[in-house]
């Protein structure tokens, strides 16, 4: 990319877009068999633009097999029958057009379904070396090959591997699965996996697609050999990196090669097409090197967003991802939650005092120069919701050996309006929801908040509002400021507007010259309270004089 190129992206609708990102199954029921789907979120959708958003990405929403929660695909250009078709997919986009949304789909191009037709294939026909080309089989070790060829383990725990009839690979051969063995690993090295991918890229290209979210994009590429990861390394998120399949060179001129097809492609509205990355990398200069010109146009910060709500914490992750994307001169794009996390106001401590802040570090990352992703409910303040054991849906749960619930407490249903479950989520009686709403969440649904000015909707809606408001000007350095406490932190958005964390534990006086226009908790007399951030209008272009 040349540089009049970068200048001109400067201006780019991704660059500071707010995006939604809508969990199909779990965001409107259209059809009344307690599943979400693709008209209940059309006739939904309208919620996103009242929010302000700029964009929806929509996760899976392809026939799968379910085995983790639709990031299994067994067809990656059509939709799942339960959630609708390509019609109904035709008059969501139509209908996100006509609200001013761009549309994002997600590309899941690590593994494909075990009942994907390639990997039937590969699993029927042990003779067929082309497909078992397209994943990753390999001899197991030992005399009898009854050890796994190598060390790595599932994200999900336990071996990364699964043995099979072995066919030309031996008497048992194996196949990789980084993730649940329902989910076996593309060989990224056979050139039929890249263009099958292409293909894909192209089609929903083709049906209206504005670009995509990128699942696992940091472990497509094993290091040849498969060698050991080696003792302790599947232990330390640090150093994720060390993994043989983490991180490989050999993903960047793939994703040059995906963002030129995305430029290319005939059709696109203004602004261009957005391919956003899951790169999960602690070392901001790390996941920096994925946003170099020409390549992903964003990554999830995860670093932030595994972040306590820490003042010192927080200023240092905010520092670091800012330094490392202004090198290579691109946005960072911020996210409290996602369909993988526990909901902050849990995350945060729970009850009041999470909820407290949870808002609180709404404002905080809405503030922040760059794009935010927003994932459904969070706008409403949900907590994460207890699911009993004999209603999980995630694999997590299975595979950890119980030791860790899953993510189902995050991917409950909606609440739209009503007393008690399903609250407006669909005509389904509440026994048949895919997953069971909690009984107290009455004053948590949309109606509930709407036009209530203390409610946490009406936060995030005012929020949006003075964030389009106050806009950040191509080349604007944000310096964030603060005692070393952590106490504390305060940076400028823009010319016109200040944020200011209130981490505690003592009040915040606001210096004088200051108006507020948006708080996450009541400030009274001028002093801001614990666990709030408010955001300020100086009258002149100076820092508050906040003290403690
Ligand atoms: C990503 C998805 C997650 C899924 C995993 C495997 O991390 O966000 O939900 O389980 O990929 O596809």
């Amino acid at each position: 990319m040349t540089t009049q190129e970068q200048g001109r992206e400067q201006d780019h609708w991704w660059r500071d877009a707010v995006c939604y990102e809508l969990y199909p199954r779990s965001f409107a029921d259209g059809d009344g068999d307690g599943t979400g789907d693709l008209r209940g979120a059309t006739a939904r959708l309208d919620h996103l633009a009242r929010l302000g958003a700029d964009a929806v990405w929509l996760t899976p929403f392809y026939p799968s097999p379910l085995a983790d929660g639709g990031y299994d695909i067994s067809d990656h250009t059509a939709v799942a029958p339960e959630l609708g078709t390509l019609a109904d997919w035709h008059a969501l986009v139509a209908r996100a057009r006509s609200l001013g949304l761009r549309v994002l789909v997600d590309l899941v191009p690590n593994h494909t379904s075990a009942a994907h037709p390639w990997f039937r294939r590969a699993l029927a026909a042990p003779q067929d070396l082309r497909a078992r080309e397209r994943y990753v089989f390999r001899p197991g070790r030992g005399p009898d090959g009854l050890t796994p060829p190598n060390d790595w383990r599932s994200a999900f725990g336990g071996p990364a591997w699964t043995r099979v009839p072995g066919g030309a690979a031996g008497p048992a051969a194996w196949y990789l699965h980084l993730h649940t063995p329902d989910q076996p690993d593309l060989n990224w090295r056979n050139p039929e996996v890249a263009a099958e991918y292409e293909r894909i890229i192209r089609f929903w290209l083709d049906q209206g697609a504005d670009g995509f979210r990128v699942d696992v994009a940091h472990t497509l590429f094993k290091a040849p050999g498969l060698p050991d990861a080696g003792p302790g390394q599947h232990e330390q998120p640090d150093r994720y990196h060390l993994l043989p399949y983490y991180d490989r060179p050999e993903l960047h001129p793939l994703y040059r090669r995906w963002r030129t097809l995305l430029a290319e492609h005939p059709g696109g509205s203004r602004g261009g097409r957005l391919l956003v990355g899951e790169v999960i990398l602690t070392d901001q200069r790390r996941l920096a090197r994925y946003l170099r010109p020409g390549e992903l146009h964003q990554v999830f910060n995860h670093p932030y967003t595994e972040t306590p709500w820490d003042g010192r914490a927080l200023r240092r992750v905010i520092g670091e991802s800012l330094a490392a994307a202004r090198s290579v001169g691109a946005p960072v794009a911020w996210a409290l939650s996602s369909h993988d996390a526990v909901r902050p106001v849990t995350r945060f401590g729970g009850g009041e005092t999470g909820l407290r802040r949870a808002r609180a570090a709404a404002l905080l990352t809405l503030a922040l120069p760059g794009a935010a992703y927003l994932y459904q409910g969070e706008e409403l303040g949900l907590p994460q919701a207890p699911v009993p054991e004999d209603r999980r849906r995630d694999p997590l749960w299975p595979m950890s050996g119980h030791s860790d619930p899953g993510r189902d407490g995050c991917r409950v249903p909606l609440p739209w309006e009503g007393q008690r479950a399903p609250y407006g989520f669909g005509p389904a009686a509440p026994e048949q929801s895919w997953l069971p709403q909690p009984e107290d969440w009455a004053a948590l649904t949309v109606r509930a908040q709407q036009g209530d000015p203390g409610s946490t909707l009406e936060l995030y809606r005012a929020a949006l509002r003075l964030r389009r408001a106050h806009p950040v000007a191509a080349g604007d350095r944000c310096r964030v400021a603060g005692p070393d406490s952590g106490a504390w932190l305060t940076f400028r958005r823009g010319r016109s507007l200040r944020c200011l964390v209130n981490f505690g534990p003592g009040g915040l006086r606001l210096g004088p010259g200051h108006r507020i226009l948006l708080a996450s908790s009541p400030v009274q007399d001028g002093v801001v309270p614990p666990d709030t951030t408010v955001w300020l209008r100086p009258r002149r272009a100076q820092p508050p004089s906040a003290s403690e």
